[in-house]
């Protein structure tokens, strides 16, 4: 059993995550990072399991790294960190994730945010990555990420300056698809999540993968990797049952197979 978390299965196909270390506001220590991890190695194993969305509490969905835990490592111990092979297994999880963020996403926590497919955010949300107060900078993609999603001048501002930004702005930059009212925003995560879950899985997987690798790969690969996923996903038997369902005015029952 998690300690740091809490699993739900809200629908049919979906897993439901939320942080659980109200202490340290969702602070990601070794341990929660761990059974994260876990928890998405599970989740990706189990073929019932289309969709996960991960949230935290109404405060704050991740404060980023637990500072307290980073004050007793010296340089030997970040070279030997175990929240690196962590991040690996949370980058590495193929399925669509969904994270639906209210309060605060600092440092790892707007990290751990920008791993997921799609964002939604509270009202009252704040992203940042403040690293450069503690003297050092993003270590968990926040760069990268950052600048893929939201253009190199408030990717630069943001990681310089330390300051956070809100949601509407998150919005408007094009890190979160959409702003929810704080109460809504994991019911409206798990609506999308229900709509992700009934369609067919392996094209699902595959277009999460090609749209990822547009961030980066070159056009001619990009195109090229699309449409081999194409061409593959023409052998399925869920393309038969989606085209068969559609000239039958029924709904699909996706198999994925
Ligand atoms: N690590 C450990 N504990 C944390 C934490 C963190 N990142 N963020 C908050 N906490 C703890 C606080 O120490 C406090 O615990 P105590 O009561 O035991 O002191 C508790 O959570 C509540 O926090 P605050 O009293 O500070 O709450 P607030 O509402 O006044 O402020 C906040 C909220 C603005 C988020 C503030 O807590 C803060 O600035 N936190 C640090 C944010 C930060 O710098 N994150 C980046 C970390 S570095 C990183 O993320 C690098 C990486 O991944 C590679």
């Amino acid at each position: 059993m998690p300690r740091t978390l809490a699993v739900q299965a809200p629908e049919d196909g979906v897993r439901l995550i939320t942080l659980q270390r109200p202490e340290a506001l969702n602070a990601l220590n070794t341990e929660l990072l761990g059974e994260l991890a876990a928890e998405l190695d599970a989740a990706e194993r189990d073929a019932e399991t289309r969709v996960v969305v991960i949230t935290g509490s109404r405060k704050a969905f991740a404060a980023g790294a637990d500072i307290k835990e980073m004050a007793e490592r010296d340089l030997v111990g970040i070279l030997n960190d175990p929240r690196v092979a962590h991040w690996q297994r949370i980058t590495a999880f193929s399925k669509p994730l969904i994270a639906a963020i209210n309060g605060f996403a600092l440092g790892g926590g707007c990290e751990l945010a920008m791993h997921a497919d799609i964002l939604i955010a509270g009202e009252d949300a704040r992203f940042g990555q403040p690293e450069i107060n503690l003297g050092i900078m993003p270590g968990a993609g926040g760069t990268q990420r950052l600048l893929r999603a939201v253009g190199k001048s408030l990717a630069m501002q943001m990681v310089l300056t330390g300051e956070a930004i809100d949601a509407r702005h998150a919005q408007r930059a094009g890190l979160v698809s959409e702003v929810t009212q704080p109460e809504f925003t994991v019911e409206r995560a798990l609506q999308i999540a229900k709509v992700i879950a009934r369609k067919a899985p392996l094209a699902v997987r595959m277009a999460k993968e090609a749209l990822l690798k547009a961030q980066d790969t070159d056009l001619a690969s990009g195109l090229r990797f699309e449409r081999h996923a194409f061409t593959l996903l023409a052998g399925t038997a869920d393309r038969e049952e989606g085209i068969r369902a559609f000239q039958e005015k029924r709904p699909a029952q996706f198999k994925g197979q």
